[in-house]
């Protein structure tokens, strides 16, 4: 299978995107900017200041790459005054809308709820929340979506399960304590998520340390719960629970210990009950595995605004863009 990010890359392409890159005080930024415009991965916004931006960029090609100082913008006053409009209700004055859209984050997502973006990625320099936060403010969740949440996609190296090694964790970072209705809601954005970027059927395994009631406890029936929702509200997908995950991937265990499930034995997306769950799987996968992890990924907001390790390379920016176009166009079907 060719590398997830490669086939990523490919379909970004042709999609023609804009991506904005509000993080330019960070080299790395600045070479993903220059890295994706070069390869044509998407047309790349970076916020700042030009004079910083060139000398920290030094021989580095800027060309094709659009600079937006939020003090000097033409439409800033636009911008400031639907920030405003957007957060009066919880109080906040015209000078406190002027004063956060110089911040650059809160500029880029405006950026991008007022369309002249079609995504935006941060996080090299930002902590995740920070870099949500603004996000879940000012563009908020889809339409069809009860609430946004973050998802990995991890590919294991030479192993037979999942989708030829490659699967979907979610929740692995943001909803930390997500209730009965957010896990079945998680799980069903997940499942279209998978099949956007993976491009596979997806079968979603609820995941728990009980399989089919073999253990009893308010953390199984959670599960449990959770499971029967999600099946009630999605009724044509592939969801099964609650499982371990070795009954959720290892056919033979799977035909054991659940036969009959259409998820059993041959699970590609993994749902945690809580964001300890789904955070740690992830790094132990990443860790012990050696797998790649792609991540953390937004899902259910209205535009695509996405995280990134604060430990990223430029080449992990430029995956994270193009992602971040594919996502965009989904959205525009
Ligand atoms: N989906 C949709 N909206 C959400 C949301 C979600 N999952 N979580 C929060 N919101 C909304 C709130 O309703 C609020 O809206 P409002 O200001 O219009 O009323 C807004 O986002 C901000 O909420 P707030 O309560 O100030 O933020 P928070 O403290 O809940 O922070 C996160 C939200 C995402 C930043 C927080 O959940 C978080 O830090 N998660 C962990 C992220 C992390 O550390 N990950 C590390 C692993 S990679």
């Amino acid at each position: 299978m060719a590398k997830f990010l490669d086939k990523i890359s490919e379909r970004a392409k042709v999609l023609n995107k804009t991506i904005v890159l509000p993080e330019s005080e960070d080299i790395r930024t600045i070479q993903a900017a220059v890295k994706a415009t070069e390869r044509g991965v998407a047309k790349i916004v970076l916020i700042g200041k030009e004079a910083a931006i060139k000398e920290l960029a030094g021989d580095l090609d800027l060309s094709g790459i659009t600079i937006i100082d939020p003090e000097t913008y033409e439409n800033k006053d636009k911008y400031i005054n639907a920030f405003y409009e957007l957060r009066k209700h919880k109080g906040i004055s015209m000078e406190n809308a002027a004063e956060v859209m110089k911040d650059y984050m809160y500029f880029g997502v405006m950026m991008v709820k007022l369309d002249e973006a079609d995504g935006m990625v941060a996080g090299a320099s930002h902590s995740s929340s920070d870099t949500l936060r603004p996000a879940l403010q000012i563009v908020k969740t889809a339409p069809d979506a009860a609430l946004a949440s973050a998802f990995f996609i991890i590919s294991v190296p030479d192993c037979e399960y999942g989708s030829e090694g490659t699967f979907l964790f979610a929740d692995s970072g943001m909803v930390e304590m997500p209730s009965v209705e957010d896990v079945a809601n998680i799980a069903i954005i997940s499942a279209n998520t998978f099949e956007l970027l993976v491009q596979d059927v997806p079968k979603v395994a609820m995941l728990s340390y009980s399989t089919y009631g073999s253990a009893k406890s308010p953390l199984t029936e959670k599960t449990i719960a959770s499971t029967k929702l999600a099946k009630e509200m999605a009724p044509d997908l592939l969801i099964d629970g609650e499982l371990q995950v070795d009954a959720a991937v290892v056919p033979a265990v799977g035909a054991k210990k659940c036969p009959g499930s259409p998820v059993a034995g041959q699970a590609n997306v993994f749902i945690f009950p809580d964001l300890n769950c789904g955070n740690i799987a992830y790094k132990i996968a990443q860790r012990l595995a050696k797998a790649e992890a792609y991540g953390p990924i937004t899902q259910g907001l209205a535009k695509p605004i996405n995280d990134l390790s604060r430990g990223c390379s430029d080449e992990d920016i430029v995956g994270a863009v193009a992602i971040t176009c594919v996502q965009s166009a989904a959205q525009d079907k």
